[in-house]
């Protein structure tokens, strides 16, 4: 009966403090989101005796409602944000889910809000209700805009999105001016950028608020790590730097835990592989999108992160695009980041030390071109305003 009430839980109450304490990881991991943590509460359901009453008792906090986080979906009818809408639902921390798009979300938010999970769903359509769609969001995450077709590079969305991203954080600097904000709208490197410009235009902006949405890097690294060492998944833990697309993706697989040694060719293929997973997806869905399951899947991870570190949580981290100082000519840089009540409290600088030669020199090559990207997004907000003053 309460199948998704129970999911909902199991992710939350599945005790994981010790990898995470260890890694220093998100708890929102394969293991606790894999079908088989619910079917396990599922079988205690059927099983009887005091672990019978144990799940009892999650089933009816889950009713209850537990969470008290207010998130924001812009961009919630798409491909990405449809299956992230789903995974945030599960979320017991979150309360409110506010789904907003141009058109077609009256029927996925009815759809979702028959799944019996604590967050209340509501839709709005249409920019005349995007005020309202971000007013009390803790959390706005942003995946609207336009997804790559085979041979394009993420850089060739920029036309399309900057547009996009920059009207939806004039959006969020008025409506919702103290929320976190998760951008997924590629290119990245550029729209977080052009977000940050656009927030302080609106004297809106805090950089501990703002968030490239690198995650998918991270869970991609983790997955491909595992597989070639034949390590269990929800030990793998490799952080990834710098930006996210091709080149600037950096996957730091001399820290990676736990320590494995790599021959230069593990380094060299896994490196690769990583950079170029995005590709290998658009080439797989030929012409049909981008990566968005996986994409999902990863910001809901992120989107649970921030949330726990909002809730008081003092150990939460993950890698992020954000605004750092790690890299002093990069004024944006994915590092692993501290998350807490405040957003971003503290960026990881001490994982860039001890650097691997061959990731020494990736981080040297990758930097001119993570700078013109944010070169990019920061003069596309000035010649905005200057193209409105004239
Ligand atoms: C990716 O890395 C969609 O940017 C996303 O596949």
């Amino acid at each position: 009966m309460a199948a998704a009430a129970i999911a909902a839980l199991s992710f939350a109450s599945v005790p994981c403090r010790e990898h995470q304490l260890r890694h220093g990881a998100s708890t929102f991991n394969a293991q606790q989101f894999s079908a088989s943590s619910s079917h396990r509460h599922t079988a205690n359901l059927k099983s009887g005796g005091p672990r019978r009453l144990r799940a009892a008792k999650r089933v009816i906090v889950a009713q209850a409602g537990t969470g008290r986080y207010k998130v924001a979906i812009l961009g919630a009818a798409g491909d990405i944000g449809q299956p992230l809408s789903l995974l945030i639902k599960m979320s017991p921390l979150v309360s409110a889910l506010h789904l907003y798009d141009i058109a077609n979300v009256k029927g996925i938010t009815a759809d979702l809000s028959h799944c019996n999970t604590p967050a209340e769903v509501a839709g709005f359509t249409g920019k005349d209700e995007l005020p309202s769609s971000l007013a009390g969001a803790d959390v706005v995450v942003i995946p609207a805009g336009v997804p790559r077709k085979p041979g394009m590079t993420r850089d060739d969305l920029f036309s399309v999105n900057a547009g996009i991203v920059k009207e939806l954080a004039e959006a969020v600097a008025e409506h919702a001016p103290g929320a976190l904000v998760h951008i997924i709208s590629n290119p990245v490197n550029s729209t977080v950028p052009i977000a940050a410009e656009v927030l302080k235009q609106k004297g809106a902006y805090d950089p501990r608020k703002l968030f490239g949405v690198t995650t998918l890097d991270v869970v991609r690294a983790n997955a491909f790590v595992a597989a070639r060492k034949g390590l269990p998944l929800a030990d793998v833990d490799v952080p990834v730097v710098g930006g996210h697309s091709g080149a600037t993706i950096l996957p730091l697989l001399s820290k990676a835990r736990p320590k494995v040694p790599f021959t230069d060719e593990e380094v060299e293929e896994l490196t690769a592989r990583v950079q170029n997973a995005g590709t290998e997806v658009v080439e797989a869905k030929a012409g049909a999108g981008s990566a968005t399951l996986s994409m999902a899947y990863a910001a809901a991870r992120f989107v649970e992160a921030s949330l726990r570190g909002l809730d008081g949580d003092g150990d939460v981290y993950e890698c992020a695009y954000v605004q750092s100082q790690v890299v002093p000519e990069l004024p944006f840089f994915a590092s692993r980041v501290k998350l807490g009540r405040e957003g971003m409290e503290e960026v990881v600088a001490s994982e860039l030390r001890g650097l691997s030669e061959y990731e020494a020199r990736a981080l040297e090559a990758l930097k001119p071109q993570l700078k013109a990207s944010i070169d990019k997004g920061v003069a596309y907000v000035q010649q905005q305003q200057e193209a409105a003053l004239n």
